[in-house]
């Protein structure tokens, strides 16, 4: 199966994301910390990560994942659930890039990881 490289922004950390798998599963698959209070059933939103560029390779959001983000902090446009979004395609730049927003990664910290 085709791995595409994702890196984080601001820590440069990257993992591998392979077709169909979820930036949540690869990055604890791969120790890249990235908070998940539900466990990945859409029903919270500590994953939030915003994606860079090209959004399209990834699956769309359902109506769950949309309505947990409204009650997110800081979402834009390029906001996703790191546990729902799942990589479709290969981008055209062969890479994708990503940002956990900052009190994501200190909700992560304060955890004890
Ligand atoms: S881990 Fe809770 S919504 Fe993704």
């Amino acid at each position: 199966m085709s791995k595409v490289p994702c890196t984080v922004r601001g820590g440069g950390r990257t993992f591998s994301l392979a077709i169909g798998e979820s930036i949540l599963h690869a990055a604890m698959a791969q120790g890249v910390p990235l908070d998940h209070a539900c466990g990945g059933v859409c029903a919270c939103s500590t994953c939030h990560v915003k994606i860079h560029g090209d959004r399209s390779c990834f699956n769309e959001p359902s109506e769950d994942e949309l309505d947990q983000l409204d009650e997110a902090r800081g979402t834009g446009l390029d906001s996703r659930l790191g546990c729902q979004a799942k990589l479709l395609r290969a981008p055209a730049t062969g890479a994708v890039e990503i940002t956990i927003p900052i009190w994501n990664v200190n909700a992560v910290r304060e955890g004890g990881h």
